[in-house]
């Protein structure tokens, strides 16, 4: 997935988003879309919570005012025992896998303002596009349902008829809360193919319903879901974070993550070190999402280049693709550890973070590690793991015991 056609909009995408609520009467005309649009009967605005940024970040433009509280907080910090680390390193895992069930990782902390801002606007609609087992797609799905609210998801794939879209993954729990699905072409890119046809669904969605719609960018990684990091961050620095670790490390998808653990980081005043690996684009890209969400918010003091280290080189065949590598790395983790990692980011980003301790350990501030896992189980059940399930031994310890007077087979 390239993201680079998005950035400057992703970041400016507020300006587009909001249709007045005007009257057109309900002409149901589009169909099921918008005729199970009625009404949702609570108040919209009790959903949302007041929200004051942490005293280190008051100096940040744009700041919000409200969030929706989505995610389960304070997720834990072990100690994670992965084999073969060099002697001298520790590495702990922050189990942001743990926010929710199916809001598990790192999309729910960002959904937390950009929902509050949907429903402050009075938005009844989300709009949001990803690949077609995205994990952010799933937890706007999700949230949406759980906000009362209607979601509407473009995904990207090279899909021919409706009857090939799978029902497995991601895509099974999109399907689950009834969001409506919009297949585009794979390649299709953020600002000329993606956001006009958001943009025209918002429109038809207000001609035919009266109702508001909220775009959300690719990853929810924008100004406002930026301070889902920012939070994030006050949570790290609450857990003693900021005193037990010299390097925090996770994956790099869209930008948002390291946009906001970076800055949230610079502005505490902290020693330890951001590192995030790229697991799409390169550090170019990642770079100038960061330095654009910098002077977004107003700080014009630094630069993104000093205050994350982009880790270039553990994208593998392409985002999403897999090698055979990185799948047995994960299930050899899963094997030793117990720690579920995901294809497309948290097993790169661990597969990036061994390699780099192995061969480049100078790379790192200090010796003490926190890996942030930033969830994505789903995308493990969309089939690509059966090949090498059924065929490692570790992987495929099935006996046969139909018959209880004699031994298993
Ligand atoms: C599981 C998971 N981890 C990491 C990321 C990367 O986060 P970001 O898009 O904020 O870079 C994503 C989404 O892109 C994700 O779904």
């Amino acid at each position: 997935m390239s993201h680079k056609l998005f950035s400057l909009a992703a970041l400016g995408i507020r300006r587009f988003i909001l249709f007045p609520r005007t009257n057109f009467g309900n002409n149901y005309n589009i169909g099921r879309i918008l005729r199970r649009t009625s009404g949702i009967s609570r108040d919209m605005s009790d959903m949302l919570e007041e929200y004051t940024v942490p005293d280190w970040a008051e100096r940040l433009q744009n700041k919000p005012t409200h969030r929706v509280k989505l995610a389960h907080p304070d997720t834990p910090i072990d100690e994670w025992k992965i084999p073969d680390i060099p002697h001298g390193f520790s590495v702990h895992i922050k189990r942001d896998d743990m926010t929710g069930s199916t809001l598990s990782g790192n999309k729910v902390r960002k959904l937390e303002f950009l929902l509050a801002d949907a429903v402050k606007h009075n938005c009844r609609h989300v709009i949001t596009c990803g690949g077609v087992q995205s994990n952010h797609c799933r937890a706007v799905a999700v949230a949406s349902r759980q906000l009362g609210l209607e979601p509407h998801l473009f995904l990207r794939g090279d899909i021919q008829s409706k009857s090939s879209v799978e029902c497995n993954g991601n895509l099974l729990l999109d399907r689950m809360c009834g969001a409506d699905l919009y297949i585009v072409p794979r390649q299709s890119a953020y600002l000329t193919e993606l956001r006009p046809r958001m943009l025209r669904l918002a429109e038809l969605i207000k001609q035919q319903t009266g109702e508001s719609s909220y775009l959300i960018p690719v990853g929810g990684s924008n100004e406002v879901g930026f301070y889902g990091y920012i939070q994030v961050m006050e949570e790290l620095r609450k857990q003693g974070v900021l005193e037990r670790f010299d390097d925090l490390i996770f994956s790099c998808g869209s930008g948002g993550t390291a946009a906001g653990l970076a800055i949230g980081n610079y502005l505490t005043g902290s020693k330890l070190r951001i590192h995030g690996v790229a697991v799409s684009d390169d550090a170019a890209y990642f770079h100038s999402h960061v330095n654009e969400m910098l002077s977004a918010l107003g700080l014009a003091d630094v630069k993104s280049e000093d205050i994350v280290d982009i880790v270039e080189g553990y994208k593998g065949k392409g985002y999403g693709i897999s090698s055979p590598g990185e799948l047995d790395l994960i299930t050899e983790i899963s094997c030793k550890t117990g720690i579920i990692l995901d294809p497309v980011y948290t097993g790169k980003g661990a597969y990036g973070m061994w390699h780099e301790l192995k061969r480049n350990p100078d790379r790192f501030h200090g010796k003490r590690i926190l890996f942030l896992h930033t969830g994505g189980v789903f995308g493990l059940y969309d089939g690509r793991m059966d090949a090498l399930l059924k065929s490692k031994a570790d992987t495929n310890k099935i006996k046969f015991w139909l018959d209880k007077n004699s031994d298993y087979s």
